[in-house]
């Protein structure tokens, strides 16, 4: 079974004129028009590197020439192949098993793909809360935890250990609802992560985590979790294709896959134009601010 892990470092990509204005000509033209309408350059360039990440995995992985590729998204947004519907017959991999998913968040934007499950992916920066204190924080967010995770995340030590360990829930959660595809309209409540004793360390993705949904155990949902660097924690999600609960462990599986960070030249390599060169689309990027002023100060004093 294939297994694909990719990590781009947004935060550090300075796009030049012609790199912006490459990328915006290789991905489809309502993607780059959502794109062109961030209001901070950071949002747009991880939009960016987003959509260069998935359609570089249906090129390379999937062997679908990159201009007959056409990205769609279910109605709650999880993006899928919508075009083409079958793979040309001299390929040897079969389309429909590929399930993928992505996320951008922090400093990274991720791809995540596997074979015969479904996926889902998450990835969550542990940062400072910009304007409250954690308690505070954590209070407005008491919603979104089971008792148990919030008595898991608050014995976590430290508040900076225990914001880890909030974020480290949040990308479990998150990586199960992108895995299902259902958004926002999920009750958190149902489902209930139990961690294991083991540490989660740099190098070292962890795959020991149950989910218990609705208090049962899932035993055929497999969460693997990685730290990308001390910053960012990663989870993905690997279930039953279709969403069928059939009760059954998952077969033995191979160690997983760690992410490999890719360059703005990987992420272009097979890429081809679909669309002619708008001048006045880096013009409106280039006059972007960053991030919003509160992100900036919290970067530059961490
Ligand atoms: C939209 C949502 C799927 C994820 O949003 P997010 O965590 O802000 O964003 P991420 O960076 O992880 O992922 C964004 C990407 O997920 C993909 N995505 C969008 N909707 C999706 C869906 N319903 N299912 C799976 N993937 C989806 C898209 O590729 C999107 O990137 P793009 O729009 O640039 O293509 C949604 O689950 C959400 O907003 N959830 C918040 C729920 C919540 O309150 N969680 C609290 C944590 S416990």
């Amino acid at each position: 079974m294939g297994s694909v892990r990719w990590a781009f470092r947004c935060a550090s990509w300075t796009p030049t004129r012609h790199e912006w204005l490459h990328a915006a000509r290789c991905i489809q033209p309502e993607e780059k028009d959502r794109i062109g309408q961030f209001v901070f350059a950071k949002d747009a360039k991880a939009a960016m590197a987003g959509r260069l990440l998935l359609r570089r995995f249906v090129c390379e992985t999937m062997g679908v020439p990159w201009s007959q590729i056409r990205l769609g998204r279910s109605p709650r947004g999880k993006p899928y192949l919508a075009e083409p519907l079958q793979v040309s017959p001299d390929s040897s991999v079969v389309q429909s098993e590929w399930s993928f998913n992505l996320s951008h968040q922090g400093d990274y934007a991720v791809l995540a793909a596997e074979q015969g499950v479904q996926v889902g992916v998450d990835i969550m920066k542990n940062t400072m809360p910009g304007s409250t204190s954690v308690p505070e924080y954590f209070r407005i967010m008491t919603r979104q935890f089971t008792e148990y995770e919030w008595s898991t995340i608050r014995s976590a030590g430290s508040e900076p250990q225990q914001l880890a360990s909030f974020y480290r829930h949040w990308a479990l959660k998150e990586s199960f609802i992108k895995a299902i595809g259902t958004g926002l309209g999920f009750n958190l409540q149902r489902v209930e992560f139990h961690l294991p004793p083991q540490r989660l360390a740099l190098g070292q993705p962890l795959r020991q985590t149950k989910m218990y949904l609705d208090e049962e155990e899932e035993e055929e949902w497999t969460f693997e979790e990685s730290l990308l660097d001390t910053e960012h924690h990663v989870v993905v999600a690997l279930g039953p294709a279709g969403n069928t609960c059939n009760g059954a462990p998952p077969p033995s599986q191979p160690p997983p896959t760690t992410f490999t960070l890719l360059s703005f030249g990987d992420l272009i390599t097979s890429a081809t134009p679909l669309t002619e060169e708008e001048p006045a689309y880096w013009e409106s990027f280039e006059t972007k601010a960053e991030a919003p002023k509160r992100q900036r100060d919290t970067q530059s004093s961490t």
